[in-house]
């Protein structure tokens, strides 16, 4: 796999145990030039300091998927310096409990604005470029919460995830005659920042125990979701487009053995 003469923009990618920083991490080992963004600068630093010292190209952008302008400015700056973004990962995103006959419409609006509004924002903001180039891909992470399981007091996460892969279906219509596939990731239990937070996710506790209904009976760690993410933009996954797939070490088949010992 070689992402040479690519420029990747990974959204979310601050926190250094997330699937954002792993997967930026393993487009710039592939020979991509790296662009990412996160409302986290210091962790961001990080990142692109650990992408430089490996000898490969970054540039970091310190903004919410929130902001259309911010975002707007970044993909034209990147456009004019870099000459494209080839590679887009929709990464970023937010977990927050949240029970339903309490959440609030700040917490429903905020879920939706940064899982499914940052996809939609980054999406629109790469597709011209793309369209013109006749080439790209986009990515985007959704989640198996919003693909085949419920979350109790996470209605709000579930739905943003579940609105990115019916976005992912139009537009892989939409931008599929310009060359350009547009598929979606939906992991399971993946070791992270999100996960291991024990408030508004299930903690480290949880995750151990959640283990024995994996039929691999492991957590994934955030490498894997990269060179997994890696593959899809890559030739190998060159006929796929407007899918969702599942990456989550069997979990959804709901295997219910484990519940009798
Ligand atoms: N960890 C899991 O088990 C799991 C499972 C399913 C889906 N996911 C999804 O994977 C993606 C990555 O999550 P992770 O597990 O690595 O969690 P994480 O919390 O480690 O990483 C999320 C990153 O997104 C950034 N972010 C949050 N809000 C942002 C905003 N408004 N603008 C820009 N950046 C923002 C955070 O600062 C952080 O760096 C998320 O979309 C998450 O919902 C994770």
């Amino acid at each position: 796999m070689s992402f040479d003469n690519q420029v990747v923009l990974v959204t979310g990618a601050a926190s250094q145990i997330g699937i954002g920083c792993h997967a930026a991490r393993r487009f710039a080992e592939l020979g991509a030039r790296v662009a990412i963004c996160d409302t986290d600068a210091e962790g961001l630093a990080q990142t692109r300091k650990a992408i430089e010292s490996r000898g490969g190209q970054a540039k970091s952008y310190t903004l919410s998927v929130a902001d259309t302008s911010a975002v707007d400015a970044m993909v034209a700056e990147l456009e004019e310096t870099w000459g494209s973004v080839d590679v887009l990962v929709n990464n970023a995103g937010i977990a927050r409990t949240a029970p339903f006959t309490e959440m609030t419409d700040e917490q429903l609006n905020q879920t939706m604005d940064v899982n499914f509004g940052g996809t939609v924002r980054c999406s629109r903001a790469v597709a011209p470029g793309m369209i013109r180039r006749n080439s790209g891909v986009i990515l985007s992470v959704s989640s198996i919460e919003g693909h085949a399981w419920g979350w109790p007091a996470h209605g709000h996460y579930c739905a943003s995830k579940g609105a990115i892969e019916g976005l992912t279906r139009a537009l892989a219509v939409e931008l599929g005659p310009h060359c350009i596939r547009v598929n979606a990731v939906a992991p399971g239990l993946i070791w992270t920042a999100q996960s291991t937070d024990p408030v508004n996710s299930v903690g480290p506790d949880g995750l151990e125990k959640l283990t024995a209904a994996v039929p691999l009976r492991r957590v994934a760690r955030p490498e894997e979701m990269a060179e997994f993410l890696a593959t899809l933009a890559s030739p190998a996954a060159g006929y796929m487009t407007g899918q969702t797939v599942v990456f989550d070490g069997g979990i959804t088949l709901g295997e219910l053995t484990p519940l009798l010992t």
